[in-house]
């Protein structure tokens, strides 16, 4: 029965990780949630270009800036727009409605997107805009075909045409793949600038999806560390005890 069971998880595994990846190809990205300046980068990124259509709800700025290395001051200076308080959460400056009716599709609240896409997938993402011209927004995206979001950091990368090539697949059937990306215009960064920034701002979703856990991790080391000492304690009173019973 057992290898019954596992034979079965066997054949359907695969098959999920293709629903849920796509035939989509994901960038790897490494990123370094103890690096206070690739967050902080990422944080002034994400209030900059992401807060005017996306909100995340369940992040506070003064937590943030906790987090971050950052006192309350700083955050107010270069993290948030005026009127806001550092003990509020991030919330978005257009009514979702309104975003909902000029992009056809409501901007998700970002607070938990790194959970729920993974930092692959964010990344492949925010470096995968090329241009389009048969849609709307003038621009298309690898890992989101059709996606309803603008390329809003074009000023920052430049705007660049796909190159295509010709692939065959097992059955002989030809299609087409994007290759490689000319630069049509240039953006205020470098493409190699422009990776990293977005490195930095998926550090900074990452972060933003479970801020607790760098505290949990450090925790965990002190719990260990605990343990092995009560563990030499009551390794020596154990033979302390026991010497007279021989
Ligand atoms: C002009 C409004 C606008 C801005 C600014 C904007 N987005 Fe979006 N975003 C959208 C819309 C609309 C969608 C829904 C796309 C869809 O489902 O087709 C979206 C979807 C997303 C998604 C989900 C993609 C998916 O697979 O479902 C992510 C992640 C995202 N945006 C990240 C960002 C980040 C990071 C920034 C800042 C750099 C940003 N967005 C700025 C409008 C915006």
């Amino acid at each position: 029965m057992r290898k019954i069971i596992l034979a079965f998880v066997m054949a359907v595994l695969p098959g999920l990780g293709f629903a849920a990846g796509g035939n989509v190809h994901l960038e790897e990205v490494d990123i370094d949630l103890n690096n206070k300046q690739s967050l902080q980068r990422g944080a002034k990124l994400f209030v900059n270009y992401c807060l005017s259509c996306h909100s995340a709800q369940y992040m506070r700025y003064n937590r943030m800036g906790r987090d971050l290395g950052l006192t309350d001051d700083q955050v107010k200076e270069n993290l948030m727009f005026a009127g806001d308080k550092v003990g509020e959460t991030m919330k978005i400056a257009m009514p979702s409605e309104k975003a909902e009716t000029w992009f056809g599709t409501a901007p998700p609240d970002l607070s938990v997107i790194a959970r729920a896409k993974g930092k692959d997938y964010l990344y492949t993402y925010l470096t995968g805009f090329y241009l389009d011209d048969s849609r709307a927004t003038g621009v298309n995206n690898v890992a989101l075909q059709n996606a309803a979001m603008p390329h809003v950091m074009w000023d920052l990368e430049g705007l660049k045409a796909p190159i295509y090539k010709t692939v065959v697949g097992p059955e002989g059937e030809e299609h087409q793949v994007i290759d490689d990306y000319k630069y049509m215009t240039k953006g205020k960064m470098s493409p190699a600038e422009f990776d990293a920034a977005m490195r930095d701002l998926t550090a900074y979703m990452v972060y933003m999806g479970e801020p607790i856990q760098q505290t949990r991790k450090t925790i965990g080391i002190w719990v260990l560390l605990f343990l092995f000492v009560l563990f030499v304690v009551s390794y020596y009173l154990k033979k302390e005890y026991w010497k007279d019973v021989h």
